[in-house]
Order: structure tokens, then sequence, then C-alpha cells
């Protein structure tokens, strides 16, 4: 059955702060497929062994990924130029 909320899943274990990333995209349509930004806009799908760490979702500030790969992610959005002057 297709989830109300297509972040429900993730929010049965996960509670970010509002004021985090999420927040600024809560609102937000993804220009790519028109829907509303979900975890996995960002975060990708978790893999069966999620709970135990394995290399599945992104993880930001992780040196399992290197510094290009977290910024692809905000990249496939967003220009260089457009971050540099929100941060
Ligand atoms: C059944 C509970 C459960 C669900 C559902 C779940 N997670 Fe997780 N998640 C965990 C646990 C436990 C960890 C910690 C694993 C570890 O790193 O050892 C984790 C780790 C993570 C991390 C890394 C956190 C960090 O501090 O590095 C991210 C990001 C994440 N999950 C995103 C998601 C997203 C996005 C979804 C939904 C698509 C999701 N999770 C669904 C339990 C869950
Ligand atoms: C716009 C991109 C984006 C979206 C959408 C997003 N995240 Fe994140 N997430 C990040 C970034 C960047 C970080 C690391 C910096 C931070 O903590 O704000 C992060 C950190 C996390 C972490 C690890 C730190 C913590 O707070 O424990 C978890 C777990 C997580 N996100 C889960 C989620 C879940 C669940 C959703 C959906 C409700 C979600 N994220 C939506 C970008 C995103
Ligand atoms: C799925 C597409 C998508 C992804 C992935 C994404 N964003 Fe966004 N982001 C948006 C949209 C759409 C908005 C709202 C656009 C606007 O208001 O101009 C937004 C808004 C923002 C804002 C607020 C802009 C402002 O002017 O206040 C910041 C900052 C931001 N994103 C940073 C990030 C970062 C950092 C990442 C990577 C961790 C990321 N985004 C990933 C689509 C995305």
């Amino acid at each position: 059955m297709p989830q109300r909320n297509p972040d429900g899943a993730c929010l049965q274990c996960h509670k970010p702060e509002e004021e985090g990333m999420k927040g600024k995209h809560a609102k937000a349509m993804n220009p790519q497929n028109r829907q509303p930004i979900t975890c996995t806009s960002c975060h990708g799908k978790p893999l069966l062994h999620h709970r135990e760490g394995v290399k599945d979702v992104m993880r930001f500030n992780d040196p399992m990924y290197t510094v290009e790969q977290q910024n692809g992610v905000c990249m496939s959005c967003h220009t260089p130029k457009q971050l540099q002057k929100a941060f």
C-alpha cells in the first residue's frame, strides 16, 4: 500500500529537527518531478540492513562519503552559486 506521507516510514525511527535541512525544504517542491521534497530526495533509499549501519543512505559529515558525493546531492537541484549565496 502506498504511504500517505512519504516520510512516514523514516519518521517511525528518526526525528530530525524541524529547523534542520528538512525544515528549509519542508514546503519546497522537487523541481525534477514536481513532488514535495522527501527524506529520500537527499538521503536516498535505505537497504535491508539499514539499522546495522551499512553504506546505504547518504550520511552528511561522514567519511563514508566523499565531499564530492555529499555536495553532489545538493547540486542535483542547486547550482554552486545559489548555495554560496544562501550560506
Ligand atoms: C526501523 C527503523 C528505521 C527506519 C524505518 C529508518 N531508519 Fe534510518 N537509521 C536507523 C538506525 C538504527 C540507524 C543507525 C545505523 C548506524 O549507523 O549504526 C539509522 C541511520 C540513518 C542515517 C544515518 C544517521 C547518521 O547519524 O549518520 C540516515 C541519514 C538515515 N538513517 C535516514 C533514513 C531515511 C531517509 C529513512 C526513510 C527512507 C530511514 N532512515 C528509515 C533506523 C531506521
Ligand atoms: C534537503 C536535503 C535533506 C532532506 C530533504 C532531509 N535531510 Fe536529513 N540531513 C541532511 C543533511 C545535510 C544532514 C547533515 C547536517 C544536518 O544534520 O543538518 C542530514 C542529517 C540527517 C540525519 C543525521 C543527523 C541527525 O539529525 O540525527 C538523519 C537521521 C536524517 N538527516 C534523517 C532525515 C529524515 C528522516 C528526513 C525526512 C524527514 C531527512 N533527513 C530529510 C539533508 C537532508
Ligand atoms: C530535490 C531537490 C533538492 C535537493 C536535493 C536539495 N535542495 Fe535545497 N532547495 C530545493 C528547493 C526547491 C528549495 C526552495 C527553492 C527556493 O526557495 O528558491 C530549496 C531551498 C534551499 C535553501 C534555502 C535557500 C534560501 O535562499 O534560503 C538552502 C540553503 C538549501 N536548499 C540548501 C540545500 C543543501 C545544502 C542541499 C544538500 C544537502 C540541498 N539544498 C538539497 C531543492 C533541493
